[in-house]
């Protein structure tokens, strides 16, 4: 990758960077790292603006060495919980030395409140094992365990006014996850049947479902409404909306599949019914060497949740259980569906009046057994030699006035991707950080200046392209970056994002590469063979 203009930060004896929370009113990128949380400017985060330390007293640190766990790494304090609570206090959780705790962050004195609360069931105890969460209205969902083994999975739901709202420990409901993703649709906002919210996660789990020597795993979408309150004798303080299905990423065609989700992004849309779910996959036989990208329309995701068949365990031979679909009577309402105005013409105004029959069947049945499909039933990326570990996707009007959904995709890499019509076109491959080390979060500015990375050793702020690296107009067309064109008047390259004044007249943009465009006459030919 050629030479490129990138902005870092890091601090000496601080390590793991590893949570980011963009405030773009604000104009700050807070980090989480091991005992440390920064308020960086998000325009130049080697600006560091505020920091605050979070150690782990001595009395915890003993009891963690004594319960066998190493000092050196596993007693310290890895954030990774950083969320909005409110406009003047972030929320934040650590793994405090295998025994989570949480704190307020007061943004105005960059102090944490000292209000400890018990961090079980929010953040992991072990900053090595898969974790996600997302506060939404001032609620915090996790996914992550709930004990120092490490071996209770949860999805929970911690609100300050209520009890935790947790997952049944059951292989039913989770086996083995590894967490990937968890956020909120707002599919309430204009409904007009008084649909609620909801939280979708992501994971890949063991599948209960398939008959397989050893693991089998496999990719998951689960969601959870909004309004959920548990249930009133059966599903007490227990999700009574907890559904979950795989998510199908597969080429049928070769008969190959890939069965293990790393990463999600949300393309989020002002219409939710246009929300598209990107995923990155690869293959639980990690040998083969390929990643890939699915995208899902949440209509795809709607439909299964809504209208999908159950699956059913069912005892064959003696000890022997198989899961098979099931095709009794279900009971009325659906289970797992949220309360919507049909249900509260019958009085039922929220999971706490929903009947007992519902709740039993819902325990008993958390699994779908019709799959969500990709977009065009197969994947949208597939690149070999590389296990993706992160993406982000960014929908870029050009000035063809069509959007192109850019796919940013990374492990130690990263490489930009567009997609035309059925094609798919890696336009860039970005080294951003200086030593051969994962990339442990991907986050873009929603305003689509900057991309920022954190690892192991530290934050890297980039631009989104590149496009003055292009000297002649012939090479910034050959790129068919729908961020750059090229600018006759001032003969550059430039990008559309940064300068989005730029006289249109003025720019020359082809995305199907066609340099037919430029100027004919004293411009050079690209330095290209063919
Ligand atoms: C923390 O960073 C160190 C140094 O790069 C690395 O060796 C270690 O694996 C990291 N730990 C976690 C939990 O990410
Ligand atoms: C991808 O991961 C698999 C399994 O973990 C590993 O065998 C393979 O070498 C990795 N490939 C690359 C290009 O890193
Ligand atoms: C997904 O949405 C796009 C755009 O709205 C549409 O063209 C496509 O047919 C949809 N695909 C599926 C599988 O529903």
């Amino acid at each position: 990758a050629s030479h490129v203009n990138l902005t870092e930060f890091s601090e000496p004896g601080i390590f793991n960077y590893s949570t980011l929370l963009l405030n773009e009113d604000k104009d700050v990128l807070y980090v989480g790292a091991r005992e440390a949380i920064f308020e960086l400017s998000m325009k130049n985060v080697s600006v560091k603006k505020n920091k605050v330390i979070w150690k782990v007293p001595d009395t915890h640190i003993t009891m963690c060495i004594q319960k066998g766990k190493s000092k050196e790494t596993d007693c310290l304090n890895y954030i990774r919980v950083l969320q909005v609570f409110d406009d003047n206090t972030l929320y934040v959780c650590g793994t405090h030395a295998f025994q989570p705790v949480c704190d307020y962050l007061s943004l105005k004195e960059f102090k944490l409140e000292e209000k400890q609360e018990d961090g079980r069931g929010k953040c992991s105890f072990d900053p090595e094992q898969s974790f996600t969460a997302v506060m939404v209205d001032g609620e915090l969902y996790s996914g992550t365990a709930y004990n120092f083994l490490g071996s209770e999975p949860i999805i929970s739901r911690y609100s300050p006014s209520q009890s935790l709202l947790r997952t049944e420990y059951s292989t039913s409901w989770l086996n083995e996850p590894s967490f990937v993703y968890a956020d909120v649709i707002r599919e309430s906002k204009n409904s007009a049947d008084g649909e609620d919210d909801k939280i979708y996660y992501f994971f890949t789990e063991v599948s209960v479902e398939y008959e397989f020597f050893g693991k089998l795993l496999i990719p998951r979408i689960a969601r959870v409404c909004k309004g959920d309150l548990g249930g009133q004798r059966t599903l007490q303080k227990k999700w009574t909306t907890f559904l979950k299905a795989k998510l199908v990423c597969s080429m049928p065609e070769l008969n190959f599949v890939f069965n293990v989700v790393h990463d999600v992004f949300i393309l989020k849309n002002e219409d939710w019914k246009e929300t598209v779910i990107y995923a990155v996959f690869t293959s639980q036989w990690g040998n083969v060497g390929l990643s890939a990208v699915c995208a899902y329309n949440i209509s795809s995701v709607e439909e299964v949740f809504s209208k999908g068949k159950y699956m059913q365990k069912a005892t064959v031979e003696q000890s022997h259980t198989k899961w098979v679909r099931y095709n009794g009577i279900i009971p009325s309402p659906r289970p797992g569906a949220c309360i919507n105005n049909n249900n509260r013409i019958q009085n039922i105004n929220s999971s706490l009046h929903m009947p007992d029959k519902t709740l039993q069947f819902i325990k008993d049945h958390p699994l779908l057994e019709d799959p969500v499909l990709p977009v065009g039933n197969g994947p949208r990326l597939i690149t070999k030699d590389v296990n993706y570990t992160q993406i982000a996707v960014e929908r870029v009007q050009a000035l063809d006035d069509n959007v192109y959904d850019v796919i940013f995709t990374g492990t130690g890499v990263l490489h930009k991707s567009v997609i035309y019509g059925s094609e798919v076109h890696i336009i860039e491959e970005i080294q951003l950080l200086r030593y051969s080390e994962p990339i442990k979060t991907l986050l873009l500015s929603s305003q689509g200046r900057f991309l920022y990375v954190a690892s192991d050793t530290g934050v890297v702020q980039s631009p989104i392209a590149f496009c003055e690296k292009y000297a002649t107009c012939e090479e910034c067309i050959l790129a068919r970056d729908p961020y750059c064109a090229w600018h006759l008047d001032a003969e550059a390259c430039v990008s559309i994002i940064q300068d989005p004044v730029a006289a249109r007249w003025s720019l020359v943009q082809s995305l199907d590469g066609d340099a037919e465009k430029c100027p004919r006459g004293k411009e050079r030919l690209p330095k290209l063979c063919f």
